[in-house]
């Protein structure tokens, strides 16, 4: 995720950005720029990778000046290059950016209309420079047009901006995309999270959504979204960096976790249309014409958790557009001499976009002539570059080992292929889609309802330090989410944890079953199977298990036959697995956290796996 420094006062601001640069390279970030102004102008420095390149140029020419803006870039709109980092400069408007401008195009088309503007990088932020200059060219003060620029775009922003011939103010706004300001002596700080702040700084103000406004060295201007001025209360921070970095949790791992309301609102941003109800997806027109479905079967292919996600998505397509979907994990899969040809699309879904098997699975695919579609989080990684069309995840950089919000990101955007391809083959009408639309739109909110059991599971979490072995069970669509569940608890708590389909138990499994043994079992009230899921549950408790159900809030019943009930708001039985597998990541993460083991790197594991 992008990261963004400001500083006005009265010192170098070339080495507090630098500094407060280096204190974000935590987020991920691909590119870095920053620009620095005084009496007689500005300095511009861009550079690609990491931030020793850009300290490289700096130095070469190091800005001087006491007021300026820094960013490190996580790429989204346009490859990793110098010419995408920022800060982008149009005229004198210098901006930096993070979060998404939904509306981007629509408003290149407008700018580019009203004048001969020529855009300089693939970024939806240039545009942010160009509007804002476009209205100073129009006679507005910086003020005016900054406010002017703000009121056209849609999407989500942390912004700072510098006019070149106003060395005394930084603008600043947000909207969806975290943004704290610093307030020093006779200075003030501007920092997407505090660990920039820290070495200048223990008084934040937390900017709220809507809120913009000026920056002077010794004066904060707020204005809310009705464009009233507005006081926002000073904080005191008392974390240390390493605290800082992971906003207060204990582990990234966690951080991770609680970041996913906003990690699937960020995917679904300008994918449900303006007003929330279609599923729009960029690139599709690439893999087959505006309507119908080209292609006889999908083939799925991934690793570890994102072949979890595609066991999912399996079930989705299959089940909403009635699209044949065969799924293989794809070590397997390049081995297998797998039945594919032009009329198979080929979804290969990664994170890190840099998995050996699953780039050898797509090398084999586009040689039998396959199309390949590919889901991944890192813009420009190798998976992405191999593939026809690649739909980006936004989940942001994860940095704890074990996938969590990667996970429901992937999860989200199959969601929306499913979706998309049962309107192309009718399965779905208009109106189901509109309600799936704004089922969907709902989502983030729902999450947040599930993170709410975050205490009661740490606590729970405390009975099974010490156990050898877990068993988690599901049926259909929730099947997959108890295979996840099992590979988190094993990935960092180091106990035997597996995923059974609840029917398989009686073929073999329901032999491991004794006195205590702890069983989790996914029984969502609104499933067709939701009755045979209770007799598996009898099954085991007949045997001893000690059983955790994950249930639908409101089924007061299954608390009378279980030791213990998390239940999860209600939700259409498409979204349910993203809801569902969010106590489980919780739960593997307070019982290994109990242990006291290496949550965020877990022995044995990498968290790209480029090798064979
Ligand atoms: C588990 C986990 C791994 C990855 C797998 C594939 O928490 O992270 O199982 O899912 O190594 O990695 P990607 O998705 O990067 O291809």
């Amino acid at each position: 995720m992008c990261g963004i420094v400001g500083y006005i006062g009265h010192e170098n601001a070339t080495d507090i950005i630098l500094d407060g640069l280096r204190r974000l390279e935590y987020r991920g970030y691909d590119s870095a720029g920053l620009a620095v102004l005084n009496g007689s102008g500005v300095q511009v420095h861009r550079a690609e990778g990491k931030l020793l390149n850009l300290e490289k140029e700096v130095f070469r020419a190091a800005p001087k000046g006491e007021i300026g803006i820094g960013h490190t870039r996580w790429a989204t709109h346009g490859g990793p290059t110098e010419r995408n980092a920022h800060p982008h400069k149009v005229g004198q408007v210098l901006v930096i950016h993070n979060g998404i401008i939904e509306n981007y195009d629509k408003l290149r088309k407008k700018v580019a209309k009203d004048t001969s503007r020529v855009f300089e990088s693939d970024t939806d932020t240039e545009v942010i420079a160009h509007l804002m200059d476009h209205y100073l060219q129009q006679g507005r003060t910086a003020f005016e047009a900054f406010k002017k620029t703000l009121k056209d775009l849609e999407g989500s922003y942390a912004i700072a901006v510098l006019h070149e011939e106003d060395p005394d103010h930084l603008y600043l706004a947000r909207c969806g995309s975290p943004l704290v300001l610093g307030v020093g002596e006779s200075s003030h700080h501007l920092a997407s999270d505090i660990p920039a702040l820290l070495p200048y700084t223990r008084e934040v103000i937390f900017i709220e959504d809507g809120d913009y406004g000026i920056l002077s060295t010794d004066k904060v201007e707020l204005y809310g979204e009705d464009d009233k001025a507005v006081t926002r209360p000073v904080k005191h921070i008392s974390w240390d960096q390493s605290m800082a970095e992971k906003g207060g949790y204990r582990h990234f791992m966690l951080k991770e976790i609680f970041e996913q309301p906003e990690a699937v609102s960020q995917t679904l941003t300008g994918r449900l249309g303006k007003a929330h109800k279609e599923v729009i997806l960029e690139g599709m027109e690439h893999l087959m014409p505006a309507k119908g479905f080209p292609f006889e079967k999908v083939y799925i292919v991934a690793c570890g958790t994102s072949y979890h996600a595609g066991l999912v998505g399996q079930y989705l397509m299959e089940g909403m557009a009635r699209i044949p979907v065969v799924i293989d994990n794809a070590s397997e899969f390049r081995y297998r001499n797998p039945i594919i040809d032009k009329k198979t699309l080929v979804i290969a879904i990664s994170q890190s976009g840099e998995t050996a098997d699953t780039l050898a699975a797509i090398q084999q695919a586009k040689k039998q002539g396959a199309k390949i579609l590919s889901i991944c989080n890192v813009i420009d990684s190798s998976i992405p570059r191999a593939s026809d069309e690649t739909i980006y995840t936004q989940a942001g950089p994860e940095i704890g080992v074990a996938s969590t919000k990667a996970f429901v990101t992937q999860l989200t955007v199959l969601t929306l292929l499913a979706l998309e391809w049962a309107g192309r083959t009718g399965q779905l009408k208009k109106a189901d889609l509109e309600k799936a639309a704004g089922d969907l739109k709902r989502l983030p909110q729902k999450i947040k309802q599930v993170l709410d059991l975050n205490d009661e599971i740490k606590e729970l979490a405390k009975r099974y330090t010490e156990v050898r072995s877990f068993l988690y069970f599901a049926r259909g669509l929730h099947y997959p989410i108890a295979l996840e569940g099992a590979l988190k608890l094993k990935e960092i708590s180091y106990i035997h944890a597996e995923g059974y389909s609840a029917g398989e138990m009686k073929h073999g499994p329901i032999a491991l079953i004794d006195k205590g043994m702890p069983v989790l079992v996914l029984a969502p009230k609104e499933d067709a199977t939701y009755e045979k899921v209770i007799g598996n549950i009898e099954e085991v408790k007949a045997r001893g298990a000690e059983v955790i159900a994950v249930a639908s809030r409101g089924d007061k019943a299954i608390s009378e036959r279980v030791e213990h009930v998390l239940y999860v708001p209600k939700a259409p039985l498409f979204l349910q697995p993203i809801l569902e597998v969010i106590p489980l990541q919780m739960l593997a993460y307070h019982i290994a956290d109990h242990k006291g083991t290496d949550v965020d790197q877990p022995r044995n594991l990498a968290k790209s796996v480029t090798v064979e």
